[in-house]
């Protein structure tokens, strides 16, 4: 099949309106999975199926007669979530155009605008696709208007279809055909490769998930990495076909996977968006546009409640990590919960699937602080510090002299929702330190609102707050908006005085007091009564911003007591060893673990 008949699609689509099955129904179609089974091919893991998104992209590739001419059609699979943004891109810059899938009965939402933008921005075609016409509440006109007036696309050339039940499905492939231009690339020219995605393969190592540009790709071939040097032979090259399905060549215009002979080691070294070409040819050919190194932008720490787990637990982190090549991992230590890790991810969703993840296979034994954001610091002469770790902020003395200035990640949030809850939604934005930057009805009932947002903000649930006032009505996309000044300080909770360092956190001025009042309220619920009185402070800066006391069991016999302690905590500490029960100490205060898990569940 020559280069003409080659089609590069993608659905782009807000979770939920159906892409999924659509994609089944596709391949269907087309004879590469069976009729009626009903396993979304395209959504692998357990957790994408259980939270009905798709985190990892699948890729397929299809053989499709048109009006007596074969074509071979890949549709390429994109990440359903807002976090992968620079994923979502790459694989939009494989294709030549998209079905632009809208739910007949929820009609245009935050992530069909975004995705929009994004894809038409990149050159892409776009096919309206009206899904869900099956149900009584789809309302066929009113998304097509919208369509028309938030896109500009021609309704007359919308494609009205049930991905669930069937009805008029046929008549997307013919679009594809008719409607999405064919990739060009001269397959003589020397290799130009595009990495979209990676997974990781127990026996083959990391396997590629590639668009050719350029040029071909064989076994046996010695190719390099334009971001990371580094040169490997290609053991296989393949379609999707909807599993790996080798071929003798992969050429120009095609999407494929390959993977290398010895096999890739490490996920990090698969970075999606790098260019590779063949050893000998670095010099003729240009690295591809829109690479980007993956930028962690939400943190957590995570701890093993019993430090005798830690190897289990660091085994499971880093076999999430092998097909997760955008999460950060650095090993951390905690006075109060003992060794663990700070883990870095794209964004809220992200980092929720992988606490998902290690749940899954941990149960309720790993403490999970809340997310925060990193900060930077200017420093006097200007140069520019990226902070991850609140433990890290200056101390109040220290800020003077040592910083020029603190900044904050921000956001643009792009927010669609009826307009009956425009109200609430400004009130809950303003309230988050939004600042409004557009307000838009797209019809007559319906608002895309877009605020500036700090993502500390954001990261605060503000999803699900923003789902409670709108009864789920309000869909929420963002993109960075990169750094703005900020006014920002240390908190930190204090037990007799010390410190308990995996709890601190850095938030802005006029937050600090309401956040510590709560932290001492809710820490004091969870921690016993002690032989001697406890203070529990919250300090922003050098502020004491909240204060509880726990009193002692019996004022008269505590001075004996107090004589005590270091036996008893002691002991206390020897029994934690043989793990009857999880104890750690903070100073001189003995607190059970499930104090902290109880304190920091969200
Ligand atoms: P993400 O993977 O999160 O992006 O979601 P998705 O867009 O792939 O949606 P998916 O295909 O998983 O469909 C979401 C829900 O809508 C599922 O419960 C489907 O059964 C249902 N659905 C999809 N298409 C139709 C349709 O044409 N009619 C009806 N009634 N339901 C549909």
């Amino acid at each position: 099949i020559p280069i003409e008949r080659f089609r590069n699609f993608c659905i782009v689509a807000h979770v939920d309106h159906g892409k999924s099955t659509l994609s089944d129904r596709l391949l269907e179609l087309t004879g590469v999975i069976e009729k009626g089974g009903n396993a979304q091919i395209l959504d692998k893991l357990d957790v994408e199926r259980e939270r009905g998104i798709t985190v990892k992209a699948q890729t397929c590739t299809m053989l499709y007669n048109h009006k007596g001419l074969d074509y071979m059609l890949h549709l390429v699979d994109t990440p359903g979530h807002v976090d992968f943004r620079a994923e979502v891109s790459r694989s939009y810059a494989s294709c030549g155009g998209a079905l632009l899938v809208v739910d007949a009965s929820q009609g245009v939402q935050a992530q069909t605008v975004a995705n929009f933008y994004l894809a038409f921005s990149q050159g892409l075609t776009l096919v309206p696709v009206i899904n869900k016409i099956d149900l009584p509440t789809a309302d066929a006109p009113r998304a097509l208007e919208q369509i028309k007036d938030t896109f500009e696309l021609d309704p007359n050339k919308a494609v009205l279809v049930s991905a669930k039940s069937g009805i008029n499905v046929e008549a997307l492939l013919p679009s594809v055909v008719e409607n999405i231009p064919a990739p060009v690339g001269d397959e003589t020219k020397p290799l130009r490769l595009l990495l979209v995605d990676s997974w990781y393969d127990n026996y083959k190592g990391v396997i590629l998930l590639v668009r050719i540009f350029q040029g071909q790709v064989k076994p046996g071939d010695h190719v390099t990495s334009f971001a990371t040097g580094i040169k490997y032979h290609v053991g296989e090259v393949g379609i999707m076909y909807p599993l790996q399905t080798p071929m003798t060549v992969l050429r120009a215009g095609q999407v494929g996977y390959i993977y290398f002979n010895p096999g890739m080691k490490r996920s990090q070294d698969a970075k999606v968006g790098d260019t590779y070409t063949t050893v000998g040819s670095e010099k003729l050919v240009e690295m591809l546009p829109g690479f980007e190194e993956p930028k962690p932008m939400v943190f957590v720490a995570a701890f093993p409640v019993d430090q005798s787990n830690y190897e289990h637990l660091e085994d499971s982190i880093n076999q999430i990590v092998l097909n997760d090549r955008s999460v950060y991992v650095q090993k951390e230590s905690s006075e109060a919960l003992g060794a663990g890790w700070r883990l870095g991810f794209l964004g809220t969703l992200h980092c929720s699937v992988f606490e998902d993840r290690l749940r899954q296979e941990h149960g309720a034994s790993i403490i999970i602080t809340p997310p925060s954001v990193p900060f930077k610091i200017i420093d006097p002469k200007g140069k520019e510090i990226i902070v991850s770790n609140p433990n890290d902020f200056p101390e109040t003395d220290a800020l003077h002299h040592k910083v020029q200035e603190l900044q904050e990640p921000y956001v643009l949030a792009t927010i669609t929702m009826p307009e009956e809850y425009l109200g609430k939604v400004i009130e809950l934005c303003e309230g988050n330190r939004g600042v409004q930057t557009e307000l838009t009805f797209f019809t007559s009932i319906q608002v895309i609102l877009k605020y500036e947002l700090p993502l500390a903000q954001l990261v605060d649930d503000f999803f699900g707050k923003l789902k409670g006032l709108t009864k789920g009505y309000a869909s929420l996309d963002y993109e960075d908006a990169g750094w703005r000044k900020a006014n920002i300080i240390k908190l930190q909770l204090h037990v007799n005085k010390i410190p308990v360092d995996a709890v601190a956190r850095v938030c802005h001025h006029s937050q600090a007091e309401r956040i510590g009042k709560q932290w001492v309220t809710k820490f004091k619920e969870h921690v016993d009564r002690q032989m001697f009185e406890i203070v529990i402070q919250a300090i922003a800066g050098r502020r004491i911003v909240a204060r509880e006391t726990i009193k002692p069991f019996r004022k008269d016999v505590l001075a004996k007591l107090h004589a005590a302690d270091t036996s008893r905590r002691r002991k206390l500490l020897e029994r934690q060893k043989e793990g009857r029960k999880k104890l750690r100490a903070v100073g001189n205060v003995v607190i059970d673990q499930k104090a902290f898990q109880g304190f920091l569940a969200k």
